[in-house]
């Protein structure tokens, strides 16, 4: 028999050359270890929570030029009444849906002839905060270039429900039970194949188009995540690079993301970001939907379930710890003024939520007045006040462009849809 036999230095040149081989298969086809199931996280994302948070230069004049993303289903008509109010006074230019559109081309980004402006006379637009997708190309194409970037977050899950129930997910799903979220989230893939699929489209709700879904990362779509839905576009769900790259710029573009389970906190960074007046950012909730699973809690659902939703949702659900920790840095920068200020928000908020909300409402001409205080001048509240406030004000803001009428071709990506 012919036994290979090897001088000693060249046996441990082999066994070396082996042990490498081995632990090299070993990275490359480890088998899938807990490492690969964990969530994302700021932390393994490698981003940093104050990247591009700067204290807010102390101001003198009002801005005007802003451009508010208003995400679905996060108190955003709240919020979108405050951007409208203020540009009413003011008599500010905003950028509109053409007529007979409800959004700037959402789900789609922005094109040329999916908007136009409230006023005939030219001279640049101030204020864009309808539905659109964020795309800084294009959005910095329209708006000045000193425009300000904001929006509105909201918990993810709580966000998730109130897109189910205002989407249709469940009819889009074909669920037919009394417990249409829960079923949804035992198969998630199952339903989803069925409500992307291109051949469900035309006889559901709102005509989206295919591959179109509010089941998965909804707020990172209005933010302009690549979600694979426009057929042009990859996919981006898995990519962590993309993601970091994603949320980056966001953190770099954005001098303000609000966060509504912090409404009020967030309103006092607007006003200090915006250099405008206490009174501009009075609120009064929009908008409210009402459905029977609103109040199912994280923890009354099965474990199981929660995990199935935040695997789907990977990317809303860091996107939000992102803004949410955010938003706690920049009060931090704010210093000890930014307290205070925040107690005199919070008790002329009461005082006007007392106002508006008397039993019967006050008439147009009854008036509260506000007192002075080291964050405001003293000024009037209405009934009237309470109606904006409490109002859709858009069709405001069309009554003047009606009155500039200005020619504008009607947008396309829509009419693509087979039967819409
Ligand atoms: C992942 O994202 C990065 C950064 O955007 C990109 O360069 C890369 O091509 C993406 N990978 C895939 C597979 O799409
Ligand atoms: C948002 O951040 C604050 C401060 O860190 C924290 O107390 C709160 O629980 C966070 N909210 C959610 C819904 O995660
Ligand atoms: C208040 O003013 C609005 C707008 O001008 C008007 O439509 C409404 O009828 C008024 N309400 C009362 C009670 O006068």
């Amino acid at each position: 028999m012919n036994v290979i036999r090897l001088r000693p230095v060249v046996f441990w040149r082999v066994v070396v050359f082996l042990t490498v081989c081995g632990l090299f298969r070993f990275v490359l086809y480890s088998p899938k270890t807990s490492q690969d199931d964990t969530l994302l996280s700021i932390e393994n994302l490698g981003l940093d929570v104050s990247y591009g948070v700067e204290p807010y230069p102390t101001c003198t004049v009002e801005r005007r030029n802003v451009v508010f993303i208003k995400n679905h289903k996060c108190g955003s008509d709240t919020a979108t009444n405050v951007f409208h109010r203020f540009g009413l006074d003011r008599g500010l230019s905003f950028v509109l849906a053409v007529p007979g559109r409800m959004t700037l081309n959402w789900p789609y980004v922005i094109e040329p002839g999916t908007y136009r402006a409230s006023k005939a006379d030219g001279g640049g637009f101030n204020i864009m905060c309808e539905h659109q997708i964020y795309n800084e190309r294009i959005i910095s194409a329209i708006m000045p270039f000193n425009s300000e970037y904001t929006t509105i977050l909201r918990e993810p899950f709580s966000r998730f429900k109130s897109a189910f129930n205002f989407f249709g997910l469940e009819w889009r799903a074909d669920i037919h039970n009394t417990k249409p979220m829960l079923t949804y989230l035992e198969d998630i893939p199952r339903y989803e194949i069925h409500i992307r699929s291109p051949s469900n489209t035309q006889s559901k709700k709102s005509c989206m188009g295919p591959g179109w879904t509010a089941g998965q990362n909804g707020m990172s779509l209005d933010l302009g995540f690549d979600n694979g839905f426009q057929l042009d576009v990859l996919d981006q769900t898995n990519n962590v690079t993309y993601i970091r790259q994603w949320l980056q710029k966001l953190q770099k573009r954005f001098g303000l993301v609000m966060i509504m389970e912090h409404f009020e906190e967030s309103l006092v960074l607007l006003r200090r970001l915006m250099c405008w007046r206490l009174q501009d950012v009075l609120y009064l909730v929009r908008n409210v939907g009402h459905y029977n699973f609103k109040t199912l809690q994280l923890d009354t659902i099965d474990p199981k379930l929660m995990d199935n939703y935040r695997r789907f949702n990977q990317v809303d659900i860091v996107l939000y710890d992102l803004f949410n920790k955010t938003l706690w840095r920049r009060i931090e920068l704010e210093g000890p003024g930014y307290a205070d200020e925040l107690r005199q928000f919070k008790g002329v908020m009461e005082k006007v939520r007392a106002f508006c909300y008397t039993v019967p409402p006050p008439s147009n001409d009854t008036q509260m007045v506000i007192p002075k205080s080291d964050w405001n001048e003293a000024f009037p509240v209405t009934g009237f006040y309470c109606l904006r406030m409490a109002n859709r004000l858009y069709n405001d803001i069309t009554y003047i462009y009606q009155k500039n009428p200005k020619k504008v071709r009607m947008s396309r990506q829509w009419d693509k849809v087979p039967g819409c």
